[in-house]
């Protein structure tokens, strides 16, 4: 499978081409339609393209984001992807909605998913995406026990609870992520990607051997093709 991508020599040049596209994507759908939706990524790639975007010129009011995966913490906590998404989008007027209960506790369950997703858009206008080292993308992580169900693009669960296996160390906590089907419905789908060891598992995952139940990413390659464009860096 030939993968769609863009490599920049640099980190900052890839943050300025990524943001310029987002805006490019969210300003259209804004003159077509009265809101514009997009699933973000966490993780440490996207964010510097969220602090680019919140300073640039939308009428953010209209624009509502979504994580594309949360961990199963309260809201305001430190390792929430929410918090750390509304923070580099503070100083925009952005509607931030959250996978997850603003105080979430307990085991990680995805009905709170599913009533804000039944209160927004079916189709995205722009879902941005990472990729762990491991293959993993939202949270849909290689081992756990959902991720044959996340991956399932017959499926109609929009979200489901992930328990990672095992939990990632430097995020040891619960998921709520959106499936893959959720994530392919949208009008534009990018992945975005920093590394040399990144590259690989990206190229692995594109062959037709690869199994999606090890490279979750093979099955996103599969199931969007040439619809999936891929940002890549150092
Ligand atoms: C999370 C993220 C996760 C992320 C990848 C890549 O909650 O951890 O949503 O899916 O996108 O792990 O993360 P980095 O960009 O930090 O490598």
């Amino acid at each position: 499978m030939t993968i769609n991508l863009t490599a920049f020599s640099d980190r900052t040049a890839m943050v300025e081409a990524v943001s310029d596209r987002i805006h490019h994507a969210l300003k259209s759908a804004l003159n077509e339609r009265t809101s514009a939706l997009m699933a973000l990524s966490g993780g440490s790639t996207p964010m510097p393209i969220y602090s680019r975007l919140a300073g640039m010129d939308l009428d953010w009011s209209r624009v509502i984001g979504l994580p594309s995966d949360e961990r199963w913490v309260p809201t305001d906590h430190q390792a929430s992807n929410y918090r750390e998404i509304l923070e580099r989008f503070s100083g925009s007027d952005i509607r931030l909605e959250s996978l997850v209960p603003a105080k979430a506790d307990g085991q990680a369950d995805p009905q709170h998913a599913i009533q804000v997703l039944a209160g927004l858009p079916a189709t995205f206008d722009m879902v941005l995406l990472g990729m762990g080292g491991d293959g993993h993308f939202a949270s849909l992580f290689p081992g756990s026990a959902a991720l044959a169900a996340g991956l399932d693009t017959a499926s109609h669960a929009q979200a489901l609870a992930v328990v990672p296996d095992p939990l990632p160390p430097e995020a040891p906590y619960e998921r709520v992520t959106l499936s893959l089907p959720r994530l392919l419905a949208t009008r534009q789908l990018m992945l975005v990607i920093t590394g040399q060891a990144k590259h690989e598992v990206l190229s692995q995952a594109a062959r037709p051997d690869a199994d999606p139940e090890q490279l979750p990413v093979a099955a996103l390659l599969r199931a969007a093709g040439g619809r999936l464009i891929t940002y890549w860096s150092p």
